[in-house]
């Protein structure tokens, strides 16, 4: 059987071996990433919807990333699914390695990024990724490990609550693109397509020889992602520079990706971001992913198009969407750039 790359439970420093180093131009600069000059956190637990509404869609249209605070999620909850995936991670190697696969159309998977580069074939990425189904009112429990053993309880407490806020935030969303409140979530569609991806990034002799998760969009419409406090590594564009989003404690990370900014004619932003790997300590983020089914058709929504504002892109159903995705394999995707429209 093919075993994981890390081995993490033993905690002997890990090599950096000449398959994970990445050739000089791919590699993280890290003395020129901002951390001051951050994302926007903002405050949920404010009454006044209006004042919250701006607030979210400058930071959509502005960053297409911000924090929030005072969510509603419990923090003891999110402290005990961090600690179940984190255990999931420290499974023995064989364990682990039942999940892992490079075939795209398992649903429960456990494999490494990489990227393709010439003359030097696949570089690995400094993580390992778990990546299932979630639901937040359906049983998706037989899509968990059964190891270990309180991960399907606390997921599914998780999932509920990540499922509500999520509504939350595409209403107040909607909202701010001056749509109906369920509008974004309606043309999202039914029976979405949610995952989330477990990313655990070991700590690394050298962080600026390779990269725990290259640069990327996510391709989903929505992201909720949780991050281990003390530990940074998230990393976003902003103005073309490379900017930290530190933790926030108690925070969740909540970022637009495709789908929303082609639904919202490029006024909300998809931005580009990266993980980097950190010299002492291990890191691991949980991104909750909310993305139309297969046959959903998606392009930009049509009162938001008018003579100054003509369709960004074209219309496509999200399988095409997901073909150009594996088609870009292994390369820094640009899958958005494929269903653009000139003007
Ligand atoms: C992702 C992602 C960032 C992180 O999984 O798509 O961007 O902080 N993760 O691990
Ligand atoms: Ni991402």
């Amino acid at each position: 059987m093919e075993t994981t790359r890390f081995q993490f439970a033993n905690n002997t420093p890990l090599s950096l071996s000449p398959n994970f180093i990445l050739p000089e131009e791919n590699r993280p600069i890290l003395s020129e990433v901002f951390s001051s000059a951050s994302i926007p956190t903002i405050d949920l637990n404010n009454h006044d919807i209006d004042y919250l509404v701006s607030k979210i869609s400058r930071a959509c249209e502005k960053f297409g990333f911000f924090q929030i605070i005072n969510h509603g999620v419990p923090k003891e909850l999110c402290q005990r699914v961090l600690a179940v995936v984190t255990e999931f991670f420290q499974l023995p190697p064989e364990e682990r390695a039942q999940f892992l696969t490079t075939d795209h159309s398992k649903r429960v998977k456990v494999f490494n990024y990489y990227q393709k580069v010439e003359g030097q074939g696949r570089v690995l990425m400094w993580g390992e990724t778990f990546t299932h189904p979630w639901h937040p009112t359906e049983d998706f429990t037989h899509f968990l490990p059964k190891s270990p053993p309180q991960y399907r309880a606390i997921f599914t407490e998780y999932a509920r609550e990540i499922g509500a806020l999520m509504d939350k935030l595409l209403s107040l969303m909607s909202q701010g693109l001056g749509l109906e409140k369920d509008c974004l979530k309606r043309k999202i569609g039914e029976r979405p397509a949610i995952y989330t991806q477990a990313n655990y990034y070991p700590p690394c002799p050298d962080p600026e020889l390779t990269m725990g998760l290259q640069a990327h969009n996510d391709i989903s419409a929505l992201v909720v992602l949780l991050q281990m406090e003390g530990v940074s590594g998230l990393q976003v564009v902003i103005d073309g520079k490379w900017v930290a989003v530190e933790p926030v404690p108690d925070a969740f990370v909540v970022n637009i990706a495709d789908q929303i900014e082609v639904l919202s004619n490029g006024r909300y932003k998809s931005a580009l971001h990266r993980a980097v790997s950190n010299k002492r300590l291990a890191r691991l983020s949980l991104p909750m992913f909310y993305a139309p089914n297969n046959d959903t058709v998606i392009g930009p929504i049509e009162d938001l198009i008018d003579e100054a504002h003509p369709p960004m892109y074209r219309n496509y159903s999200y399988k095409e969407y997901m073909d150009e995705f594996y088609r870009q394999e292994g390369a820094r995707r640009r899958v958005k750039e494929a269903f653009q429209l000139q003007h």
